[in-house]
């Protein structure tokens, strides 16, 4: 484990926007602001105001903030996730980030940011924990059978081009959360044997994510994500509308779809939830 910190700050494990932004210079990353806050109603959404203000702001050119931003809490109070669920977000046993990324790509590059986003926090999990962590399609972390870790991809459009102008990537992260509610407590998991502390630990995630999202959809982290899949060769349980359906997961394609067999046909799922265990 390098270290940029000195042994205070490692075990008092407090968020410090300039140990963070630290961490980001050593990766080649110098021009990230950091945003360090203690309880949020969600870093995402600070982090979509922060997107569109610089946006409609008609600001010279050189003085626009053309981003990276990162915004991290201690805890939110109305984290959220995909599909209008919330992420619990308890008091500095986790880690809840959004980074704010300047893209100008168009929509159908932006599943490959989610996905690769996906990989890149699989791989500084992988430095820093014996654990092997594993992506449940689309972009869910999970150890032995457990979520662990839950990414939220938004974005802020052009409205002149619609090309994509920002890309808000959400991370929350179990670490030492012990107590989950009553109907967390068999689905979550966390990673209790990170040898590093926080303000590295999203320094790190957030050079990972910014080093994959200068191109998502190469060829390596194609692979990578598909070798990583959980779901993959595994039966998978979906609702489409009232109806509940099964088949085996085959495939995932360069669109990202899961590819499912099932009884009676093969379906290409583009985007909803399927479950492992039957629904
Ligand atoms: C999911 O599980 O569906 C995605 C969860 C994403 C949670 C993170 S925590 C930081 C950021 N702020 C939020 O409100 N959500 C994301």
């Amino acid at each position: 484990m390098s270290s940029t910190m000195d042994k205070k700050s490692i075990s008092n494990n407090e968020l410090n926007a300039e140990a963070i932004a630290s961490v980001l210079t050593a990766h080649g990353i110098p021009d990230c602001r950091v945003y360090v806050y203690d309880t949020v109603d969600s870093t995402q959404d600070i982090g979509k105001a922060l997107a569109r203000s610089n946006e409609l702001r008609s600001l010279p050119k050189e003085r626009t903030l053309s981003g990276p931003f990162l915004i991290t809490a201690d805890s939110q109070t109305k984290g959220r996730g995909r599909y209008g669920r919330s992420f619990y977000s308890p008091h500095a046993t986790g880690i809840y980030m959004s980074l704010v990324i300047s893209v100008e790509k168009p929509f159908s590059d932006f599943l490959s940011i989610t996905t690769a986003a996906a990989v890149a926090v699989c791989r500084v999990i992988e430095r820093h924990s014996h654990r092997k962590p594993g992506i449940k399609w689309v972009n869910d972390v999970w150890f032995d059978g457990k979520k662990a870790c839950g990414i939220l991809t938004e974005a802020v459009t052009n409205a002149e081009n619609g090309l994509c102008k920002y890309v808000i990537i959400g991370i929350g992260m179990n670490l030492s959360t012990k107590d989950f509610p009553k109907e967390l407590s068999d689905i979550a998991f966390s990673i209790d044997d990170m040898d590093i502390e926080r303000n590295e630990l999203i320094g790190e995630i957030a050079s990972e994510v910014l080093k994959v999202s200068e191109d998502p959809c190469s060829d390596e982290l194609f692979y990578e994500y598909k070798d990583r899949s959980l779901i993959l060769g595994r039966e998978v349980w979906w609702m489409e509308g009232d109806k509940r359906r099964t088949g085996t997961a085959i495939d995932i394609n360069r669109s990202g779809n899961l590819v499912v067999r099932t009884g009676e046909d093969i379906v290409k799922l583009s985007s909803g939830d399927v479950s492992v265990r039957p629904l």
